[in-house]
């Protein structure tokens, strides 16, 4: 029987608006436990700002376990529209090798699912969308996994409603999550809806777990800050959500982070302000 793996699934951590006091119980908890890796599926930051950027490297390169970065739409530079479009992921340059990475261990392996698009049909630009290509991408990494490895696949946005208050609505879901049930697939792994749960989704071709993380944020939904561990006995995953005690969730509760006034950095935020899409949702 291989060695069990211990996994800290997190999410919409925001910096920019992160809760230092529940990062800080995040990086004491892997200190402790030592995780064997960590997945971090988006939202890194709140406006994908330089400094939230940097604020979110000297995080993540301070943590001495493996770790993999799922973007979310907020890491998407929203107002400079030539970035959006033509390096969408260009601000994770510094920590480039962590997102979207593959982590592989005796029989289990994190595969990456890209959800987000530059740009949608649709006014609401903070939600999913799986792409063709992304599920061609994702499926070939599965398919390519040694025979009888268990496939988490790390997603941003909920590939199907899971009844959180936030909404994913992502385009393109159902489909995936049909492919995805034909495989050896445990889990997928999203964010987005700063709320945790953990459901069975029923698929055309059969069932699919939906794990998702909650936030560690203050843009607080119905539940505290938290982040969840896996663990994996090479028969079963079992989640437990681990919420941050000593927080009253409702007096801590943000519906919409206002407009930060300090003026934006070597013009990072200049340009299309009024279109703001990212942030009508979590
Ligand atoms: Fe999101
Ligand atoms: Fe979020």
């Amino acid at each position: 029987m291989p060695d069990p793996v211990l996994l800290f699934h997190l999410s919409d951590i925001h910096f920019g608006v992160e809760d230092v006091g529940a990062l800080d119980w995040v990086r004491r908890e892997i200190d402790r436990l030592r995780p064997d890796a960590v997945a971090i599926t988006g939202d890194l930051t709140m406006r994908a700002r330089h400094r939230e950027f940097a604020a979110a490297e000297k995080w993540i390169h301070g943590l001495d376990v493996p770790v993999t970065v799922e973007p979310g739409n907020h890491d998407l530079p929203n107002y400079y529209l030539p970035s959006r479009y033509l390096r969408p992921f260009g601000r994770f340059n510094a920590f480039r090798e962590v997102v979207e990475r593959r982590l592989e261990f005796a029989d289990i392996a994190l595969v990456p699912l890209n959800t987000n698009v530059s740009a949608q049909p649709r006014l609401n630009w903070s939600k999913g969308w799986v792409t063709s290509r992304a599920l061609a991408d994702c499926l070939a990494q599965i398919d390519a996994l040694p025979p009888g490895t268990h496939a988490l696949v790390t997603a941003h946005h909920p590939l199907r409603e899971a009844g959180t208050r936030g909404t994913a609505l992502t385009r393109g879901g159902t489909k995936a999550l049909a492919e995805l049930a034909k495989r050896n697939v445990l889990a997928v792994l999203t964010g987005h809806v700063h709320d945790a749960f953990d459901i069975m989704e029923p698929t055309a071709n059969g069932l699919v777990r939906m794990i998702g993380a909650g936030t560690l944020s203050h843009r607080l939904r119905t539940t505290p800050p938290s982040f969840n561990e896996l663990h994996w006995d090479g028969r079963e995953l079992t989640v437990t959500v681990r919420n941050l005690e000593g927080r009253s969730t409702p007096e801590m509760m943000i519906h919409d982070v206002p407009e930060d006034a300090t003026p934006p950095a070597d013009g990072e935020d200049s340009g299309n302000k009024a279109a703001d899409p990212q942030l009508r949702a979590p």
